[in-house]
C-alpha cells in the first residue's frame, strides 16, 4: 500500500487535501496557521516554571504548605491530582522532588505544595527548615496521570491516602467541593498519630458542609484519648465506612509499600485491580528489603557506574543510578523519580541493577536494555549510554 492510500484511510484527510487545492489555487497562505499548535502547547506546558515563595503555612510538626507563586506570568493549568518536579541546589548537587499540588486547579495564582519531612531526607529537610518566603525555585509544568478521567473513572471515588499521600486527594477535595462537581468522594486517610493527619480541621469541617465528600482518618499509633478509628486501612474498615464498595474507581497514594498493602485488602472486597489507580510517592525507603533482592549484596556496597564517553563515578547499591550520578554533578534529566515517566531513561551497556516492582519500563525498552536511572539500584559495576 503506497503512502497515499494510507493517508486515504484517515478521516478527513480528502477534505483537507481539496481545501489546500483550493487554497494554493487563490493565492492563499494555508501554512498561515503553522507552529500556531506549537506555541498553544508551549503556553500550557512550558518546559520550566519560575516559581517564588509566597507565604509557608505550617500544617503540622513535620509538615509545612510553601504556596509558590509565578516569578513572572502566569502558572500553567493543571488536574487535581498532578505534581510538579521541584528543582533544588544542596551542597553543590542539583537535584529534583516531585509534589503534588495540594492547592484546588481553579486557584490560578499559586500551586500550594505540601511538604513532609522524610527522615534524614535530602531535601524534604532543607524546604522544611531553611526555605523561606521570597526565595524562588525552578520546577516542571504540571505532569502525572493521577486524576480523574470522565471516560474511565466512576463518579464515585474512593480515596486511600497515606502520610503525605492526601495532598493530591487535597486538591481533588477542595475542586470537588469548591465547584460543585458531580463526583462523591470518602477519603480513609491513614495516619500513624493523631498529630501527624495533615489538613485535619479544613477536612472535617469540608465533610460537614459538603454532602458529596466523607472522611474517615485512621490512626495506627493511636493515643489513649484518641476518638478516631484505630489500626490500618483493611478490607474491614473499607466494609465498614463504605457500606456499598461496588461502582466505585479506588485511587491509592503513599509511600511505596502502601499499595501492596491495600491492593490485597481491596481484593478481598472484590475490587479488581483495573478499578484501581495508584501513585507512590518515591522508592522504597529500604531497597535490600524488597522481594528479590539478592540476599549477597548490601545496601552499601560500592560499584562504579562508567558513562560511556563521560566520567565514572562511584555508586552504593542502596541508592538509585540517578542519585549516584547527580551527587557526582552530572545531571541527567528527571520528572517522577518514581520510575514511571520514563524521563530519566537511559542504556544499560554493561552490569546488572535491581529494579523493583511497579517501574513501569516498556518491553521494548527492557528487551533492548533501557533502564528508568531513578528506580534502578547497581548490582555490579555498570557501563551507561546517556
Ligand atoms: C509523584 C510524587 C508526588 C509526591 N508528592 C509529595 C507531596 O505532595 N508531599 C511530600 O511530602 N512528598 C511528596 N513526594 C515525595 C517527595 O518527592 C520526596 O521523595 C520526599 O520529599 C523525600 O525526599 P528527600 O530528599 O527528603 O528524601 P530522599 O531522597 O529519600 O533522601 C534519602 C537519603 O538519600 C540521600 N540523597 C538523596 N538524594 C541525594 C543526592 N542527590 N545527593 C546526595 N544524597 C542524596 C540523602 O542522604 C538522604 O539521607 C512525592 C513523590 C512522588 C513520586
Ligand atoms: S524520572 Fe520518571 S521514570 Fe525516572
Amino acid at each position: 500500500m503506497s503512502s497515499r492510500d494510507i493517508m486515504e484511510q484517515i478521516e478527513g484527510y480528502g477534505r483537507i487535501r481539496e481545501e489546500m487545492l483550493v487554497c494554493r489555487k487563490y493565492g492563499i497562505d494555508y501554512t498561515v496557521e503553522k507552529g500556531h499548535t506549537a506555541r498553544l502547547m508551549g503556553l500550557l506546558h512550558p518546559r520550566a516554571v519560575r516559581l517564588r515563595v509566597g507565604t509557608v503555612v505550617r500544617e503540622t510538626a513535620t509538615a509545612s504548605t510553601l504556596r509558590m507563586v509565578p516569578v513572572e506570568g502566569y502558572l500553567p493549568p493543571f488536574q487535581a491530582g498532578q505534581y510538579i518536579n521541584l528543582f533544588v541546589e544542596k551542597n553543590g548537587v542539583r537535584t529534583s522532588r516531585p509534589y503534588s499540588i495540594s492547592s484546588a486547579p481553579h486557584q490560578t495564582g499559586y500551586y500550594d505544595l505540601t511538604v513532609r519531612r522524610v527522615e534524614n531526607g535530602f531535601v524534604s529537610d532543607m524546604l522544611l527548615d531553611s526555605v523561606k518566603p521570597g526565595d524562588e525555585f525552578e520546577s516542571t509544568s504540571p505532569a502525572g496521570n493521577f486524576y480523574f478521567n470522565p471516560l474511565y473513572h466512576e463518579k464515585s471515588m474512593v480515596c486511600l491516602a497515606g502520610g503525605s499521600g492526601v495532598t493530591p486527594f487535597m486538591s481533588m477535595i477542595r475542586e470537588i467541593t469548591d465547584r460543585g462537581l458531580d463526583r462523591t468522594v470518602h477519603l480513609i486517610y491513614g495516619s500513624r498519630a493523631e498529630d501527624d493527619i495533615i489538613f485535619h480541621e479544613e477536612l472535617k469541617d469540608r465533610a460537614a458542609r459538603y454532602g458529596g465528600f466523607s472522611y474517615t482518618p485512621v490512626i495506627s499509633e493511636p493515643s489513649k484519648s484518641c476518638s478516631e478509628l484505630g489500626g490500618f486501612i483493611t478490607a474491614d474498615l473499607m466494609r465498614k465506612v463504605l457500606r456499598d464498595t461496588n461502582s466505585k474507581t479506588y485511587y491509592i497514594c503513599g509511600p511505596s509499600g502502601m499499595y501492596e498493602f491495600c491492593m490485597p485488602e481491596l481484593e478481598k472486597i472484590g475490587i479488581p485491580e483495573r478499578r484501581v489507580r495508584r501513585e507512590m510517592f518515591g522508592p522504597p525507603r529500604d531497597i535490600t528489603a524488597e522481594p528479590g533482592w539478592p540476599e549477597a549484596i548490601r545496601g552499601t556496597a560500592e560499584f562504579r557506574v562508567s558513562v560511556r564517553g563521560g566520567r565514572t563515578v562511584k555508586a552504593k547499591a542502596g541508592e538509585p543510578v540517578l542519585t549516584a550520578l547527580e551527587r557526582s554533578g552530572i545531571v541527567v534529566p528527571a520528572l517522577c523519580r518514581c520510575g514511571e515517566c520514563s524521563m530519566c531513561r537511559m542504556k544499560l551497556l554493561s552490569g546488572k541493577v535491581f529494579q523493583p516492582r511497579g517501574v513501569l519500563l516498556r518491553k521494548s525498552d527492557r528487551d533492548s536494555g533501557y533502564i528508568h536511572s531513578c528506580a534502578a539500584y547497581p548490582l555490579t559495576d555498570l557501563e551507561i549510554m546517556l
